[in-house]
């Protein structure tokens, strides 16, 4: 081990292990090493998978900005935030360019209201399962990460929020309580019944609604934003999702509840946002010119993701090994559950190695290790989703 004549942070260890490779990747790196072709059901990142912003409309958007002036708002430029308020009007939600603050990602959204909450040592609340990112994002501001589980409705067999349980695991410590609707990868939302049963609680802990998959919904329950909230709620989504953009890192936080609070939240928001000035200029000069492409990015990734359900759905149906579960109500993942008496990283990795067709283990997600759910992304490219169910399948007889 080297040493080293200065110190890391302590974030690092809190962290956990971060040095040890993972096999499961490693085994992916030498099979790809070795020449084999991967099917990689995994892959979320729209830009790889033919679901990019078209190359054409992008280069022509961004060759007629003038980007040559610096003129910094903390909060970000009006233009950039009234086009994103309009998205909101059109939900018919209340909403003004003064609630919005832009910021560099939602990840860096959630990095901001975590400064605005909390102090080190602080416990922020996440629903389990979950993104894993939510761990790192609060370990790297030496807070604690404390899940609240959601529920497995027996009879569905689908993720629910549950107001009830979520109360639970609130402690004196609790400065913010972390909600993910459409939830990745479960697709769980919080409903019009949810916040009335979370509002009836009167807890007043601030809560951040991450909705960066608002839009991929297809059944179910909708996804809502509590109309008059009680407490302070930070609305957080971007880019890359609303429109297949991630490498344009653009977020935002839209703060709503109480009158009383609301210029004091946004004074401080706009304190760290200005402290950053994060948010490059050309991204939001040309945010008022990206919104209306919206409804097309999101009608194709859509269109992707029903014609791959509808691939998993008939793999479920046909697959005796595979437990019947509902199909995704929303988001960008579906969860297959093997009857196997095995635990997920060693059957993902025996899979991998096996027939070259990578998923990951349910247990990165929080799942248990037991079960054997295994996460597959929904906007894969149709051919590669085909050929891997297929071999899969095979391997699976
Ligand atoms: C639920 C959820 N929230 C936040 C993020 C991060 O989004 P961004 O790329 O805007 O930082 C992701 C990324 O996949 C996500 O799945």
């Amino acid at each position: 081990m080297t040493e080293f004549p200065f110190s890391f942070s302590n974030r690092f260890q809190l962290l956990g292990d971060l040095n040890s490779e993972n096999k499961i990747y490693q085994t992916k790196q030498n099979l790809e090493k070795s020449g084999n072709a991967i099917f990689d059901l995994t892959n979320s990142n729209p830009t790889k998978l033919g679901l990019e912003f078209p190359p054409g409309a992008l280069s022509h958007i961004f060759s007629s900005l003038d980007c040559s002036q610096y003129d910094p708002l903390a909060e970000g430029l009006e233009s950039a935030r009234k086009a994103i308020v309009s998205e909101y009007t059109n939900r018919e939600i209340p909403a003004k360019p003064s609630d919005l603050v832009l910021t560099a990602s939602t990840s860096e959204a959630y990095s901001y209201t975590f400064k605005l909450f909390t102090n080190p040592g602080d416990e922020v609340l996440t629903p389990n399962p979950g993104y894993p990112l939510f761990s790192f994002l609060i370990g790297l501001e030496n807070l604690k990460e404390v899940h609240y589980p959601l529920k497995e409705d027996p009879e569905t067999g689908r993720w629910v929020y549950s107001a009830e349980t979520i109360a639970n695991c609130v402690s004196t410590k609790t400065k913010l309580i972390v909600l993910v609707s459409p939830a990745n990868p479960t697709g769980s939302r919080t409903t019009a019944n949810f916040w009335k049963e979370w509002e009836a609680l009167g807890i007043k802990i601030p809560i951040l609604l991450d909705e960066v998959f608002v839009g991929y919904e297809f059944s179910g329950e909708p996804h809502q934003i509590p109309e008059e909230p009680t407490f302070p709620l930070l609305v957080c989504n971007g880019f890359s999702k609303m429109l297949a953009l991630p490498q344009l890192k653009l977020g935002w936080i839209l703060t709503k509840g109480p009158e009383v609070y609301q210029s004091e939240i946004q004074k401080n928001l706009g304190f760290i946002a200005d402290t950053y000035l994060s948010v490059n200029s050309p991204v939001q000069l040309a945010t008022p010119e990206l919104i209306p492409w919206k409804t097309m990015m999101q009608n194709r990734i859509r269109t992707r993701i029903m014609r791959n359900m509808a691939q998993c759905v008939l793999f479920v149906e046909e697959n005796p090994k595979i437990k019947k579960k509902p199909a995704t109500e929303a988001g960008w993942y579906f969860l297959l559950e093997l009857d196997l008496e095995k635990k997920d990283e060693d059957l993902v990795l025996e899979i991998l190695s096996k027939t070259n067709v990578f998923l990951h283990p349910g247990s990165w997600y929080g799942f248990s290790h037991n079960r054997c759910i295994l996460i597959v992304s929904l906007i894969s490219e149709e051919e590669t989703l085909r050929s891997g169910l297929e071999t899969l399948q095979t391997f699976l007889k």
